[in-house]
Order: C-alpha cells, then sequence, then structure tokens
C-alpha cells in the first residue's frame, strides 16, 4: 500500500540526523555505540556541564527567545547555551538594546553570557555586569572576525594580541566569583594557526574552558573545521576544552567528542536547521536511533517558532526572525521550495502561521530541491 502523502514526504525528507529510510527507523539500538562516550564536564568547579553538548553563540540568533525555545524543544539535553556575543563599549554606554541582550529567563541556567570588545577596563566593568544580572559563566569571544570588531581589537584580533587577551583575563580575575572562558578560533590565518599557544595562554590567566572553532580568521565559515587541530588543545590544556565546527548530525557529536577527547561539541548553524538534534544526541547515546521527523512534526514545530517569535519579539524583528528560521527548517524538505518562497513574501507571522497549517494540511511535492545524500550514520 502506498504511504499517505505527507508520510511519503516526510520519509524523503533529509534532515542530516539519520538515515531517512523506515528501515533505519527500525534497526536495533547502537548500545554499544556511544555508552563509553563521556557525558559532561564542570567549568571552574562550579558549573555543570551535563550533557556535554552546547548552544553555539550565535550573533543575531542566540538570544534568549531562541535560547529558550531550544532547551524547551530538547528537555534535558542542552548542557549550556551561550549568548550572542554582546559589546562591552555597549554597556559602558548603557544602550538599552546592549542591555536588552542579557535578558534570560530562570530556565536557561546554566547561562554564559559572551562579551566582546579590547579594553580590559571595560571588559571587567561588562563581565560584573554580567555576575550581577545572574550570568553562570562569562566568555571572552576571541573568533568574530567581523571587520567592524577586528578592526577595534576585538574578536579573533585578539588570536594576534595575546598580551591583551592576558590583561583582559587577569582584569576579569579581580572583578568575577563566576568562572570566565574564552571562544577561540584555529588562528589568524594559515601563517599563524596558534589556538594551543593561546588556549596555554588563557589557562594560564585563569580561562576556566577554552572553547575551539577549527576554522581560522581569514576562513570565516569556508573550508571545514580542523578538529585535529582542536583535538591538539585538548591535549595542551587541563581545562575542559569543547570543540565546535561543522557537527552537522547527532551523530556528529558524539563521534567529536569520542575521536578527539574533547570534554564537549558546540553545536550552531545544525540546530537553526534541526532544533531538535540535542535530543537526537541524547537519544543516540542512550541506545536509541532518533527516528526522522516527520514532515507533519517540522511543521509543528515550525508553527511553534513562530508563535514565540510572535509573542516575544517586536513586530519587526520578529517577522525577520522568523522568515530566517523558517526558512532554514523546511531547506531539506522535497516541497520545501514552494512553501519557502511564500513564506519569505507574507506580510505577518499570522499570515506565515496560515500558510504553514495549509501545507501542513494538504503537502504538495516539488521536486526542485535536491535531496542531500544520506550520510552514514555510524562513524
Ligand atoms: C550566524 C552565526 C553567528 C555567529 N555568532 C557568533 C558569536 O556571536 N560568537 C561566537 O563566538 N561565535 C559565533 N558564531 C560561530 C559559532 O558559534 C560556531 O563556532 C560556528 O558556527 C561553527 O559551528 P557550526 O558549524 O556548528 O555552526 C556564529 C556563527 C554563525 C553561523
Amino acid at each position: 500500500m502506498e504511504p499517505p502523502v505527507a508520510e511519503a514526504l516526510s520519509i524523503r525528507a533529509w534532515d542530516g540526523a539519520v538515515e531517512a529510510t523506515p528501515e533505519a527507523a527500525r534497526r536495533p539500538a547502537p548500545t554499544a555505540a556511544y555508552g563509553d562516550v563521556p557525558a559532561a564536564f564542570t567549568i571552574g568547579g562550579r558549573v555543570r556541564v551535563t550533557p556535554n553538548v552546547v548552544l553555539a553563540p550565535m550573533s543575531g540568533i542566540t538570544d534568549s527567545v531562541y535560547r529558550t525555545l531550544i532547551k524547551d524543544l530538547n528537555p534535558g539535553a542542552v548542557g549550556l547555551v551561550v549568548t550572542e556575543l554582546v559589546s562591552i563599549e555597549g554597556l559602558a554606554r548603557r544602550d538599552p538594546r546592549t542591555f536588552g541582550m542579557l535578558r534570560h529567563v530562570p530556565r536557561e541556567h546554566p547561562l554564559s553570557i559572551q562579551l566582546f570588545g579590547s579594553d580590559p577596563v571595560r571588559m571587567a566593568e561588562a563581565a560584573a555586569i554580567a555576575q550581577d544580572l545572574g550570568a553562570d559563566v562569562v566568555d571572552v569571544n576571541c573568533g568574530c572576525p567581523v571587520p567592524k570588531v577586528v578592526k577595534r581589537g576585538g574578536g579573533a584580533e585578539l588570536m594576534r594580541q595575546g598580551p591583551v587577551l592576558g590583561a583582559i583575563l587577569r582584569a576579569l580575575r579581580g572583578v568575577l566569583a563566576i568562572p570566565y572562558t574564552v571562544k577561540i578560533r584555529a588562528g589568524w590565518d594559515d601563517t599563524s594557526r596558534n589556538a594551543v599557544e593561546i588556549a596555554r595562554l588563557a589557562e594560564g590567566e585563569g580561562a576556566a574552558m577554552i572553547a575551539v572553532h577549527g576554522r581560522t580568521r581569514l576562513q570565516l565559515y569556508t573550508g571545514h573545521s580542523d578538529w585535529d587541530l582542536i583535538a591538539e588543545v585538548k591535549q595542551a590544556v587541563r581545562v575542559p576544552v569543547v570543540g565546535s565546527g561543522d557537527v552537522e548530525q547527532a551523530a556528529d557529536a558524539l563521534m567529536r567528542v569520542r575521536t578527539t577527547g574533547v570534554d564537549g561539541v558546540m553545536i550552531g548553524r545544525a540546530a537553526l536547521a534541526q532544533p531538535w538534534i540535542f535530543r537526537d544526541v541524547a537519544a543516540l547515546r542512550a541506545g536509541i536511533v532518533p527516528r526522522p521527523v516527520t514532515l507533519a512534526e517540522r511543521l509543528a514545530t515550525v508553527d511553534m517558532v513562530l508563535a514565540r517569535l510572535d509573542a516575544e519579539l517586536p513586530p519587526e524583528a520578529a517577522l525577520g526572525r522568523a522568515r530566517g528560521l523558517a526558512c532554514r527548517m523546511i531547506k531539506f524538505i522535497r516541497g520545501g521550495g514552494a512553501l519557502r518562497e511564500s513564506l519569505t513574501r507574507l506580510p505577518s507571522i499570522a499570515a506565515m502561521r496560515d500558510q504553514v497549517a495549509r501545507a501542513a494540511a494538504a503537502p504538495e511535492p516539488d521536486d526542485d530541491i535536491p535531496t542531500p545524500p544520506p550520510r552514514l550514520l555510524f562513524h
């Protein structure tokens, strides 16, 4: 018997998490596969990150609304969330928009507030504010590649300014009771892949965790994250190391912990298309092969995201975010092309939700989007 249309679409949908076949979903659970992978670590002797899977900081995305959404979609499966990068200059100016970025709710904890800038005194003042407002961890951004940020000495420029980074971290030690951490890149460019050196410097100045995105500043988001280098950083320091870059599927997260020895992994872009990916990592760890997310479930999640944005953000900001996130979430669905097209044009979130509801009731196959090849579940 032919499956109903919605089911057929969902089976062909590819969310990168599992092989998209009913056989895969029925396969025996791989209990032996990931049971041995470490599941938690502690930052600075006081912040327990369990499980050891972290929502990566993403500018313009990981605000309080998105962080709580991810926590709610993945109960108990996100060990730490990190704010988008927050300007220490904005905080020094008492800019209301910047202060708004520190807003959070109790169920986000443990929460890391990420700061960027290059002035040690201002960094310390900003960190003290973050601590007073309830941060569990303060993170210093040493990876942002954006010209506006690096020109002022912040972000990835700190990979080239060891003494400045040292001064920043010493200033934090003077004001913080909570742990402080750094998020670095592989280096500035291929001629200076100095992540190991910067990680040692940061540890020496009291950083309680090092997160490493294994691309250089010059690479931006091209090429691949260098997990061999991330593994070298892990070998070089005693504080926890969290790896970042190209965790595309649930199995990747566990595979990276196992093969590089890192204490944890961050998931960034994959969480945009598959906001349930943390749940899938938890399932795999428990020996359960996550079943493919059905089209109906995916569209219900899109609707939930739209409803949250509508309720919690000002209308214009909500609409822009809604378009971006909805499109990411339906990117890999066959039949998603027409839906995506219309969602980017609709003038309000209410209209978008109507459209999603119509798609859920009568999905229209549309073959204009190639289905990416399934990747192996076990590495
Ligand atoms: C849209 C976007 C915004 C980002 N913003 C930040 C940021 O504010 N702070 C930061 O440390 N990294 C930022 N990153 C880098 C991510 O945290 C992560 O290291 C990188 O995307 C690689 O991981 P992924 O392949 O899982 O996405 C951003 C990445 C993206 C795609």
